[in-house]
């Protein structure tokens, strides 16, 4: 297992700070987004992520944790040490077991096909180059592994849009999430099929449902994850 490469370009540390500040009043200030809309929807993307081994990326405080699968081993990784040590409290009080590391998504310390499949829920908005991280989301997915994301993203009214595109660099500096991206368009970029896409809230929501395919011939065979993990913060 290849440690983590250390977090070190500005923009990554950036996002690492603006998550570290807001891990301990993260929850609370999602409350009602929770109770409203984001509960159900959690429920719903999870539903169909299976497989014998899989990622999760940016889990943060671990609100997807009640939604793995017990029959599934997860791997789960963050940019924040204290969103991480949220997450793994979350996992203790639950009694489930993740595998949590501390990684960028950008250069994610897995080998090639480690995973069946991934999922992220409101991430890609935050990760500073998002079709960098998708890349290596395909890279360390199997190949035909399936890809499942919940995003919000810029509104498709172009009004609202250029509302969101005036707001981000406010939202950007308070919460560390982009609000103007277009997440469906970084997926197709970095080579991830888009086999399904849903829209709720205004288009402002998507629910993305991807696949790998096959990648070319010659390159790795599947090595999966070492048990013990290098910047596993929850050894338990
Ligand atoms: C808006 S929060 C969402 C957390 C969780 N997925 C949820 O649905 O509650 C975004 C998370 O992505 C993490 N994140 C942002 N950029 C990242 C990166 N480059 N690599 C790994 N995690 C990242 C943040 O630390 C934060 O925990």
């Amino acid at each position: 297992m290849p440690a983590s490469p250390p977090i070190e370009t500005e923009e990554s540390l950036t996002t690492q700070r603006r998550y570290d500040r807001q891990a301990a009043l993260f929850d609370l200030m999602e409350v009602p987004f929770e109770f409203l809309a984001f509960g159900k929807l959690r429920r719903r993307l999870w539903g169909d992520v299976d497989g014998a081994i899989v990622l999760e990326i940016g889990v943060g405080t671990g609100k997807n944790i009640p939604f793995h699968r017990a029959d599934t081993r997860t791997v789960a990784v963050d940019i924040s040490p204290r969103m991480l040590r949220r997450a793994a409290h979350r996992a203790r009080r639950l009694e489930r077991d993740v595998d949590l590391v501390l990684a960028d998504a950008q250069h994610l310390p897995f080998p090639d096909s480690a995973f069946d499949a991934a999922s992220a829920t409101f991430v890609f908005c935050s990760v500073p180059d998002p079709i960098a991280g998708l890349q290596e989301v395909r890279r360390v997915v199997r190949d035909s592994g399936r890809v499942h994301l919940l995003e919000h993203v810029r509104a498709p009214n172009p009004v609202v849009g250029r509302l969101m595109d005036l707001a981000n660099p406010i939202a950007v500096r308070m919460s560390g999430a982009n609000i103007n991206r277009d997440t469906v368009s970084s997926v197709a970029k970095a080579g991830i099929a888009l086999d399904d896409v849903e829209s709720r809230g205004f288009g402002i929501i998507k629910i993305v449902r991807g696949s790998t395919g096959q990648r070319p011939s010659g390159q790795e065979e599947r090595e999966p994850p070492a048990q013990e993990m290098t910047n596993d913060v929850a050894s338990r």
